[in-house]
């Protein structure tokens, strides 16, 4: 009996990476950590961060756009 999983898209699905933050994704998906830790996420388009510093991570939580304090010299 085929899975929901085994069903192929009709369209590929299409990954957005954005200038300096997530990549964009229609959802909902499921991310897969190495660990094995699923993450579900049900939203129309998911931000799954690539910067890891998401308090959300693997999902987008904006702190990508917080910039790095520089210690003045
Ligand atoms: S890409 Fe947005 S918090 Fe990491």
């Amino acid at each position: 009996m085929p899975t929901e999983r085994d069903e192929k898209p009709a369209e590929p699905t299409r990954i957005v990476f954005t200038e300096d933050g997530p990549a964009l994704v229609d959802g909902p998906v499921e991310l897969v950590a190495p660990d094995g830790t699923v993450t579900r996420a049900d939203r129309f388009l998911v931000a799954i961060c690539l910067c890891k510093r998401s308090r959300s991570y693997p999902l987008c939580d904006t702190s990508h756009r917080h910039r790095r304090r520089c210690r003045d010299s």
